[in-house]
């Protein structure tokens, strides 16, 4: 099972446009420096993580204990990220940038993004899915990712606001096993119907204006 971004991908042609030795240009010796690292970051996460790549997921206005906490769980391989393609040829991923940075580095880096405002992405929704999806969500997932997955306090990723085809590779993701998820949430998540997870899928993306 290949997990490559497809050839003509925007995220793939985003990323073209440099180069390993550019992207890792923060891997030095140096002291950790939030706002240096980021611009690696954000040659595919977007300028202050605001990403323009549908599958690319926004990160600026996540809280810095959220970026530490998701980091770590591509360090730990907890999460199989999906390899992306660079100008040279060679693949590059989650897993293989996280394994670059120091602790502080990430610590860094996260308090740089955590400084962002999260600016949700408009897109189109259908809102009576979206209220279906509330109505499951409030039941089921609210207690950790409260007001539909719009509270930064919380600790967790942004949800609300995500792009769609990002939060649809990650459902994914964890149907199939490719990324773990805490026991707790298992337990819920579980019980979902296919339709549950269209709905909140569709809640998320509807940024709470259905
Ligand atoms: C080559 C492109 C690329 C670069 C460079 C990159 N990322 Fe990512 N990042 C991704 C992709 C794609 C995902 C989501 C899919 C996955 O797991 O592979 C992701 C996921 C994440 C997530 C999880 C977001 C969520 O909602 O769960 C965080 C946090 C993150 N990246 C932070 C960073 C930081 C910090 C840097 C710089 C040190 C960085 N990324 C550099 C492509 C990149
Ligand atoms: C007991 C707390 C808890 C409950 C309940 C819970 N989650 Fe989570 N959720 C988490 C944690 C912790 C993570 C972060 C895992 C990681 O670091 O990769 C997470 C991550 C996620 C993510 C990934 C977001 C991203 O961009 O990285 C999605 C999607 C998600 N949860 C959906 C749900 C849904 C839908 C429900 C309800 C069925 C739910 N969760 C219930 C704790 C919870």
């Amino acid at each position: 099972m290949s997990k490559a971004v497809d050839d003509g991908s925007p995220a793939r042609m985003l990323v073209a446009a440099f180069s390993m030795a550019a992207l890792l240009a923060w891997s030095g010796v140096h002291a950790a420096n939030g706002v240096e690292i980021a611009e690696g970051c954000d040659n595919c996460h977007g300028k202050n993580g605001h990403s323009t790549e549908e599958d690319v997921p926004s990160i600026g206005g996540f809280s810095e204990f959220g970026i530490m906490d998701l980091l770590e769980s591509y360090r730990v391989g907890n999460r199989e990220a999906r390899k992306i393609r660079l100008a040279d040829g060679r693949e590059v991923d989650m897993n293989m940038i996280v394994q670059r940075l120091s602790e502080d580095d990430i610590e860094a880096v996260a308090v740089h993004y955590a400084s962002q405002p999260w600016k949700p992405h408009p897109q189109e929704f259908d809102a009576a899915l979206a209220r279906r999806g509330a109505a499951v969500h409030d039941i089921k997932c609210d207690k950790c990712h409260s007001e539909g997955g719009s509270v930064k306090d919380d600790d967790l990723a942004i949800m609300s606001g995500q792009w769609r085809k990002y939060l649809e590779m990650e459902f994914d993701d964890f149907d199939t096993g490719t990324r773990k998820m805490a026991d707790k949430m298992r337990e819920k998540y579980d019980t979902l119907s296919a339709e549950d997870k269209q709905a909140i899928i569709e809640l998320y993306v509807s940024a709470g204006k259905y």
